[in-house]
């Protein structure tokens, strides 16, 4: 098999790299160890901030996002059981978020791609990337029980953080930062009306919840717990009863309940791998970086991945200069970083680590104080929740 350029991995960033090509008029295939189902029925984030709405639209992707996707204007932040609300257009200029799950996204890029795209495979594990500082890079992959090669022009590992993509780089190339925290989110979908029409971040002594949603009658709730904890060690009962006393505030709101039909627990860290490019093979998504789900930026990350690699390859084929492909990794990785920071800050902010000290209490307290009652600190949350420009 040939293409121009080879993608690894059918999540958001694959899925939307594909789209932006095709609609580029460069050829490309996708490789997807899973099956279609696994892949439209993995539960990850649900919101979509502004850039990202944008491109999707653009793409001719966002037909169903716009029917049925929920835009949000702002956000709650709960703590000391007072309710404060962040106003996004009113402290960014109109900028707005949506309520979109990431699982959506792909079934609506997976439709596409397979009605107008070029070939999506799925069960196609890619073993290993070849040749990434020639010319001619390759993925050798297996597919239907036969191990196949993938040629190609360009390779790009949008195969998550436990992907053979960024393998491919010589470790003495590679730099790695990172942090892992003792803790996890433990997240429910649950078939009951959200309690409040907007997200709700709190911050309690007990530790972090956040109440989120799917659907005006799906909601999607977490519960900050110890990094090892096994979710089916906590019953619908004792879940409702720690959300309740992690939101409660000191009015009449009251959190409405309903049966939980999923529950698993998501472990969190910050990582950053540099450079995002090696010769012929680029890194985007969660392959190259991930951040704590506190600041909703994973799949925001990995759009602005992908549009900047087929900004840059449009560019390389119009004009046959490599000088965007070649400023790649760095121009990822300044918006990167800048996600890794908002997102470590609403992590440090409103989870209880486990060895804090009452004065790391208070210091919580007094950063939220802080956003509350000055709109110089909101407007920064309100500038990174909402989005950091792409490129
Ligand atoms: N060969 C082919 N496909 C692979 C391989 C492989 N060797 N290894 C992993 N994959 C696939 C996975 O099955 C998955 O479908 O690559 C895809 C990677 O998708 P994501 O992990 O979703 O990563 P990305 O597309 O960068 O999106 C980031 O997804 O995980 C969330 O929180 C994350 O919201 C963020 C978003
Ligand atoms: C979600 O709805 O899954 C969600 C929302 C906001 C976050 C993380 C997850 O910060």
């Amino acid at each position: 098999m040939r293409t121009t350029v080879g993608i690894i991995g059918a999540g958001p960033a694959g899925l939307l790299l594909a789209r932006l090509l095709h609609n580029a008029g460069i050829d490309s295939v996708v490789l997807e160890s899973r099956d279609r189902a696994y892949v439209e029925h993995r539960q990850r984030a649900g919101i979509l901030e502004q850039g990202t709405v944008d491109v999707l639209r653009a793409a001719d992707a966002g037909e169903r996002m716009d029917r049925e996707g929920l835009r949000h204007d702002g956000i709650e932040l709960r703590f000391d059981r007072r309710r404060h609300r962040v106003d996004f257009p009113g402290l960014t200029g109109g900028r707005s978020v949506m309520v979109y799950a990431q699982t959506e996204v792909c079934k609506d890029l997976i439709a596409l791609q397979l009605k107008e795209g070029g070939p999506l495979l799925f069960e196609a594990e890619a073993l290993a990337v070849e040749g990434a500082e020639s010319d001619r890079p390759a993925v050798r992959f297996r597919h239907e029980g036969r191990e196949d090669v993938l040629e190609c022009d360009y390779v790009v590992g949008c195969d998550g953080f436990w992907g053979v993509s960024r393998k491919a780089i010589p470790a003495s190339l590679s730099r790695v930062f990172e942090r892992t925290y003792p803790f996890g989110w433990l997240g429910v979908l649950a078939d009951v009306a959200p309690s409040h029409d907007e997200l709700v971040y709190a911050r309690h002594e007990r530790g972090f919840a956040l109440l989120s949603m799917r659907s005006p009658s799906v909601s999607r709730l977490y519960l900050q717990v110890p990094a090892d904890t096994d979710a089916q060690a906590w019953s619908g009962e004792e879940i409702w009863e720690e959300l309740e006393r992690r939101l409660e505030t000191d009015d009449d709101w009251t959190l409405r309940r309903g049966p939980i039909t999923q529950k698993s627990v998501t472990p969190m860290r910050s990582y950053v791998h540099e450079p995002m490019r090696h010769g012929r093979l680029f890194l985007a998504g969660d392959a190259a970086h991930i951040v704590p789900p506190t600041g909703a930026k994973g799949l925001n990350l990995a759009v602005g991945d992908v549009v900047t690699f087929a900004q840059a390859l449009t560019h390389q084929q119009r004009t046959g200069s490599t000088e965007l492909l070649d400023a790649y990794s760095a121009t990822c990785l300044r918006r990167v970083w800048q996600a890794e920071r908002f997102s470590y800050d609403m992590t440090t902010m409103l989870h209880r680590h486990p060895d804090a000290t009452p004065f790391d209490e208070r210091l919580q307290l007094a950063r939220l104080d802080r956003i509350a009652s000055c709109r110089a600190a909101e407007t920064d949350l309100a500038e990174g929740y909402t989005g950091f420009p792409i490129g």
